[in-house]
Parts: C-alpha cells; structure tokens; sequence
C-alpha cells in the first residue's frame, strides 16, 4: 500500500499585522465585541508588494526545507485559493515557475476555505496510484483585497497567510482518509458577487468583496464539522478517541468550541490559532498545524483530522498519521 506522508510542513505570514483596536479606528466596532463573537485578537494583512502566489511561494520553501525536498523533486503542485493574484495563469504556475520546478502538472482547486482540504484529498488519489511521488499541497490567501473595511459585520473576521505541506510517497502510513463534499444550494449565502464573467464593474469599482449571512453560516459549519469528522472516522471503522488532534478550519472560536463539543474533542487536543490569524480562508488548517508542530504539540506518530467548510458550501476532512 502506498501512502501519502507529510515530510515537511511550512507556513508564512505578512508582517503587518492589523489588532482589533485598529480597527476600532477605522469602523463602529469594538475589541471586546470581535474578541467575544469570534475570539479573534488580530489578524496579518499583506502589503501591498505581496501576493497571494508571494505567500505561498515563502510557505513552499520553507515546507520544502522543512521536508529536505529540492525542486526536481516536486512532482504535483496544488494549490488551494480563492484570492488568485491573476485570471490565469494559476497560482500554482507562479509558484512553480519561481520555485524553478519544470513540467510537473501545477493547478489551482477553488474550493474556498475547503481549498486545502479538496488538495489533499486530490494529492493523495495521485500519489497513491502512482501518479506523483513528492507534492506541494498549498494553501494560500490574500483575503483583505476582497475585504470590504467599511463593513464591520465582515470586516473584522478575515486574515492573509500560507502554509504549505510537502507530502510524499511512503510504506509508512499517512494520510488515512479524505472526504469531500459541495452543495451549491448555498452560493448567496456566502460569496463575492463580481467576477470575470458576472462583470467587471464591480471588481473594478473596487467593490468585489466578501459577502456573508454570519448566521446562517455559522449554523451550517458547525452542524458540517461534526458530520465530517463523523463520516471519517466511521470510513475507517474508528473512534474519536483515535484522535490526538483536530485541526478544524480556523474561522471562529465559538464555531470551533462548537464543534468540538459535539464531538466530545476537549479543546486540549484542538488546534485553534484564529486568535491569531483570524480567518485566512484555505490557509488556515496548514497555518494552525504548522505552528502546532512548530511549538512541540503535534509530534510524529500522532493522528490528526482536518475539517474544513466553506463558500459554496464546500466541506471536507482529512484524517491522517503525522
Ligand atoms: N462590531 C460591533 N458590532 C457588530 C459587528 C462588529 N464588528 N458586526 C456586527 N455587529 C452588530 C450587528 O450589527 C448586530 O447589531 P444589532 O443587534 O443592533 O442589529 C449585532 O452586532 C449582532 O449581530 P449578529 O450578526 O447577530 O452577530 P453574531 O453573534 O451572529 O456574530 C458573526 C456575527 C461573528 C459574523 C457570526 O455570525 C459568525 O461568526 N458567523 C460565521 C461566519 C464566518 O465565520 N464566516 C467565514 C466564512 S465561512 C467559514 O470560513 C466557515
């Protein structure tokens, strides 16, 4: 049997970082009331020289010389985004072309926040059939350009960054499981109504931003966090005992706390780093888990479940051993 293992995990994140109280100076909101609805304290914003292809390009070199992985190694670049610097060509492309990997297939997936998770589950299927030894699976973000900063109700819940894991073929066991799913049903409920065939004005107005029902989609993602975890595990004819750590999409703290309470996962063994980085969208799960491993949390051997959820609805999991 050949799995798919994670030898190397990197993340990078602007340096400009955004607090609640500066953003009590620039609209009708408050520290206390971010910190209480979302638990986020602040948030990295990309300067205005980076990109999201920048990004992710920093989380690739460090996820590579994290792994030992040089560029002839790569095989498979994906990338899971939903803020591309450009229409085409991909992110991917970009990344691969400065990373100096020639003709390995490198693709974006759009899957929202679900972008990381969609790649793995992608990832995996080729290495496990042969199809590529060493992949970069990334997920890169640079929400604020589509953040509009005069809507506190959106506003305050978005953050730029990205993580990148290399995965490569392996005897020893590593990815376990993926699952995932999309219902557009729910494409008002959660989007960014302005794009290349809807129209331009918009964009170029400078009013393609987030658009969100905050209700109605924190209902649905923590209801989608239990299933998935659930179907997982079941997939697998285990328990959630089986996990160490869960490494839920980062959007808000009383969704993750939520969630992991209808699990029965004590937040001891959860990853939750959306204090810090608020919601970067399909970099949050490699953001949190790169810091988990980084300070001593996460060690080899552990297993771990992703889950994530997002605009259209998209939703999926990974279980795997670290
Ligand atoms: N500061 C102060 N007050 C605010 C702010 C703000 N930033 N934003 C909204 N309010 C006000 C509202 O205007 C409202 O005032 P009113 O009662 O006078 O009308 C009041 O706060 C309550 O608003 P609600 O929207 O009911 O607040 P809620 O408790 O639902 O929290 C939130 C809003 C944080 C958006 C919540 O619904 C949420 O987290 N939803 C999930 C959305 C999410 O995470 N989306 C990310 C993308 S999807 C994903 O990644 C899973």
């Amino acid at each position: 049997m050949i799995y798919a293992r994670v030898a190397g995990i990197g993340s990078y994140l602007p340096e400009k970082v955004v607090t609640n109280k500066d953003l009590e100076k620039m609209m009708d909101t408050s520290d206390e009331w971010i910190r209480e609805r979302t638990g986020i304290k602040r948030r990295h914003v990309a300067a205005d020289d980076e990109t999201t292809s920048s990004l992710g390009l920093e989380a690739a070199r460090r996820a590579m010389d994290a792994a030992g992985v040089e560029p002839d190694d790569i095989d498979l670049i994906v990338v899971g985004t939903a803020t591309p610097d450009k229409v085409f060509p991909s992110v991917a492309c970009m990344i691969q072309r400065r990373l100096g990997v020639r003709g390995a297939p490198a693709f974006d997936v759009h899957a929202a926040c679900s972008g990381f998770v969609y790649g793995l589950d992608l990832a995996n299927r080729y290495i496990q059939t042969g199809g590529a030894k060493t992949a970069l699976v990334i997920g890169a973000e640079t929400l604020s350009r589509i953040t509009n900063w005069e809507d506190r109700g959106t506003a305050v819940l978005f953050g730029d960054g990205a993580g990148c894991v290399v995965l490569q073929a392996s005897d020893e066991p590593g990815i376990l499981a993926t699952h995932i799913h999309a219902d557009g049903e729910y494409e008002e409920l959660l989007h960014v109504p302005a794009g290349v065939s809807l129209g331009y004005e918009e964009t170029r107005a400078g009013r393609a931003f987030i658009e969100m029902n905050g209700n109605a989609v924190f209902k649905r993602a923590v209801a989608t966090f239990d299933n998935i975890a659930r179907e997982t595990i079941r997939d697998l004819d285990g328990e959630i005992g089986d996990i160490d750590w869960f490494v839920p999409h980062q959007a808000n703290m009383r969704i993750i706390k939520a969630a992991a309470k209808r699990l029965g996962m004590p937040m001891e063994r959860v990853i939750a780093t959306v204090d810090e980085h608020a919601n970067t969208s399909g970099a949050s799960i490699p953001l949190a888990l790169d810091q988990a491993v980084r300070d001593g949390r996460i060690k080899r051997g552990d297993t771990l479940m992703f889950a994530a959820f997002g605009a259209g609805f998209t939703w999926g999991s990974t279980m795997l051993k670290y």
